[in-house]
């Protein structure tokens, strides 16, 4: 399969591109879109044949759900069949946005969505391309992110054509996706909600309109999440990456070893000889930026990856969490 890559404005989508990429939608096909956490790979999620086709491309497990994305908040109604005043004031706060909601299932959604499972996730996303093309195909889409499975996420274009190229028809190219880390994933089926994955809505701030939810604990590195989809290696480079308190002296070490070395380091003054990314130092920026300078590092082909431990902090635990997965 030949993969087209279509330049679409981010802010302004031109129509006839997002009617080209929705016609794909509507006969069954998969699309890969830019949302504001990552690119994502679009299929109409009431169509059980289109979403197998997302599980096919991506050699995804088939026990991994994938998140049903709306571009109107009164369309949950559509994929869930019960809507709660947690979910009504979380949404009111955070959607259009990265956090997703899981709740029970509406009879609509195909099982293979939800991977059999009896919840569904669900977010309205906060990008004009995201939107248009939701809009444009008629129906809600489930989309994972648009990676091989266990590869890192794609937060430009670029990265999605590098993963996928053969294997899905179209890439909306919307230059990079701003946040650059995956949605927070809550799961409002329990008593209190429990946060099934850390990300660009803080628990903090979930806590600040819906009261105490069930935390992932930082403090435990071991820490097992109940989402069938979290597995323990996830969002991976190919290098073996390593995560280090002391990054300066480990990298000296790796290259004193003859090990070809690449930094990505949140260190001002110290120079290393590996290859160095130095990294922003606050958590929105640095997340930002996350994905694409291992996607780079990636690229050289390198023995190994050090990255410096992030600051042990409640605003940095989303990254720390994708770090985490990310080392072998
Ligand atoms: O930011 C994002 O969430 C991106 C963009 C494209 O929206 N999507 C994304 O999808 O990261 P994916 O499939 O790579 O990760 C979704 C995670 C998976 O780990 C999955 O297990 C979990 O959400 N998930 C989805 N539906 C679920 C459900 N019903 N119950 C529990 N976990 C669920
Ligand atoms: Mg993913």
């Amino acid at each position: 399969m030949e993969t087209t890559v279509l330049q679409i404005d981010a802010l302004q989508p031109e129509a006839d591109r997002i009617a080209r990429a929705a016609e794909i939608l509507r006969a069954g096909g998969l699309v890969a879109f830019p949302t504001e956490t990552v690119y994502g790979l679009g299929a109409l999620a009431l169509n059980a044949e289109a979403v197998s086709k997302i599980f096919e491309a991506k050699g995804r497990p088939p026990n991994n759900p994938i998140i049903v994305h709306i571009d109107d908040p009164e369309k949950a109604l559509n994929v869930v069949a019960a809507w709660s005043p947690a979910a009504q004031r979380l949404s009111e706060h955070f959607w259009p946005g990265p956090l997703t909601l899981v709740l029970p299932k509406h009879a609509a959604v195909p099982a293979i969505v939800t991977a059999g499972g009896p919840t569904v996730g669900v977010r309205m996303p906060a990008h004009p391309v995201a939107l248009a093309l939701i809009a444009a195909a008629g129906g809600p889409l489930a989309a994972p992110s648009a990676n091989r499975s266990t590869e890192l996420s794609p937060t430009r274009a670029e990265h999605v054509r590098k993963s996928m190229e053969g294997l899905i028809p179209i890439i909306l190219d919307g230059g990079p996706a701003p946040g650059g880390i995956e949605s927070t994933v809550l799961d409002l089926s329990t008593n209190p909600p429990r946060l099934l994955r850390p990300g660009l809505v803080s628990a903090e701030e979930i806590e600040a309109i819906v009261g105490p939810i069930q935390r992932m604990s930082q403090a435990d590195p071991q820490c097992v999440l109940p989402s069938p989809g979290l597995l323990p290696r996830h969002y991976a480079p190919r290098t073996p990456l390593e995560l280090s308190a002391n990054g300066v002296a480990r990298v000296r070490e790796l290259l004193e070893g003859g090990k070809r070395v690449g930094w990505l380091t949140l260190n001002k003054s110290e120079a290393s000889g590996g290859e160095t990314i130095r990294m922003p130092a606050t958590p929105r920026e640095y997340a930002a930026a996350l994905y694409a300078a291992l996607h780079q590092l990636d690229e050289r082909r390198l023995d190994r990856l050090v990255v410096d431990l992030p600051p042990q902090d409640a605003a940095w635990l989303a990254i720390y969490d994708r770090l985490r997965r990310a080392a072998t």
